[in-house]
């Protein structure tokens, strides 16, 4: 942390909403639940919207590059199957603005390495082989960084996952403005909360969903048909007891509490409405419940996708004309950003 002693205030900027989504493949209904469908919300709320799909950070682990850009283009599909209006938010790709990775270099020399050390996240996607980890998955956060900042975002909505990167982004910000005097990068906030912050692997309450577990059935995709999506919720792990009536009967049982946040998350209910209808109930007759709803919410969108994916080109115009709009908002940015630090 900077001793910076006056953050510049989120009052003078304009309120923008930026978020990223790595195309590194397998959406998840913990990154529908945890990111888009907020995305989607906030659009229609009183914000300027900014939504990336983050090409750029999936390289720090490598990809199979044909591979790579087919799940650019799919996870832009479900954006907007999911809701996203490309004509109220600006949907594009990372590499196509140069912005980022410009802004991202001079918050390279900006971020400490102690910092970087403490991020629990490269730990854990490093594990063991930390010293044949890239460069660039160590440095991650400060790419993240430059992309909230090249906009002068100052909300992100993001899962419980990315809360320290977000710090991490307000600590850079804190540093720059005052190591250059200024007032001009905004203290972001990160905008997490809701019954699906963090959604859980289904075969283990405490650890989360997440692409990368071995086991398909720890997670559901959003590519899932309705029969693997029913199966899966009918194998997930549960514990002996009945659903409580309220969220103090939860505490302690990881994955009941999953299994009714993610069916309040759904429905766009709160933990305590949905256990005053559920209360009292067997899992065997909660989880069919579960399995209707996730299928009511998740068919539209993959159906939608599908059909999104039979015209490529019309889905990489929309990436480019979001492209141009997003470039026309970072780029001065990011030539003041190098007028104040003193090159060109
Ligand atoms: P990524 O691609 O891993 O995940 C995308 C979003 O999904 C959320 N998420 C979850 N939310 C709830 N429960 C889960 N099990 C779950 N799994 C994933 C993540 O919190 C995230 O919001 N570093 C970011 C991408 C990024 C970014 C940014 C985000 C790059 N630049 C700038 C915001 C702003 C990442 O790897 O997310």
């Amino acid at each position: 942390m900077s001793k910076a002693s006056k953050p510049a205030p989120i009052g003078k900027f304009k309120k923008r909403v930026f978020s990223g989504v790595q195309p590194s493949g397998g959406l998840t209904l913990g990154n529908y639940l945890g990111a888009i469908k907020r995305f989607v919300q906030m659009q229609d709320d009183d914000f300027e919207t900014i939504y990336c799909v983050v090409d750029l950070h999936a390289i720090t682990v490598w990809q199979n590059p044909k591979i790579l850009r087919q799940n650019s283009r799919e996870l832009a599909a479900s954006f907007i199957a999911s809701g996203l209006d490309p004509t109220k938010s600006i949907l594009f790709n990372q590499s196509a603005v140069p912005a980022h990775a410009q802004l991202g270099w001079v918050f390279n020399c900006v971020a400490r390495m102690g910092w970087m050390q403490r991020m629990t996240q490269f730990k854990d996607k490093a594990g063991k082989n930390a010293q044949n980890a890239s460069l660039g998955l160590f440095g991650y956060p400060a790419l993240m960084a430059a992309d909230i900042l090249a906009y002068h975002a100052t909300h992100v909505p993001v899962g419980d996952d990315q809360k320290q990167h977000l710090e991490l982004t307000r600590d850079i910000a804190i540093k720059f403005n005052h190591d250059y005097e200024v007032d001009f990068f905004p203290i972001t906030e990160p905008v997490i909360g809701g019954p699906a912050a963090r959604v859980m692997s289904l075969r283990d309450g405490t650890k989360k969903m997440s692409k990368s577990d071995p086991s398909d059935l720890s997670r559901i995709n959003m590519t899932d048909n309705s029969d693997l999506i029913a199966n899966k919720i009918k194998k997930a792990k549960t514990d002996q007891h009945g659903l409580p009536s309220e969220p103090k009967g939860l505490e302690g049982r990881a994955e009941a509490q999953n299994l009714v946040s993610i069916y309040a998350a759904l429905g766009n209910e709160s933990i305590e409405n949905v256990l005053k209808e559920i209360g009292g109930k067997q899992f065997s007759e909660f989880k069919p419940m579960l399995v209707e709803r996730a299928i009511e919410v998740l068919s539209p969108i993959s159906r939608e996708m599908a059909r999104l994916m039979q015209d490529i080109p019309q889905l990489d115009k929309l990436l480019d004309d979001g492209a141009l709009k997003a470039n026309l908002i970072s780029e001065p940015i990011l030539q003041k950003t190098f007028d104040i630090i003193g090159v060109r």
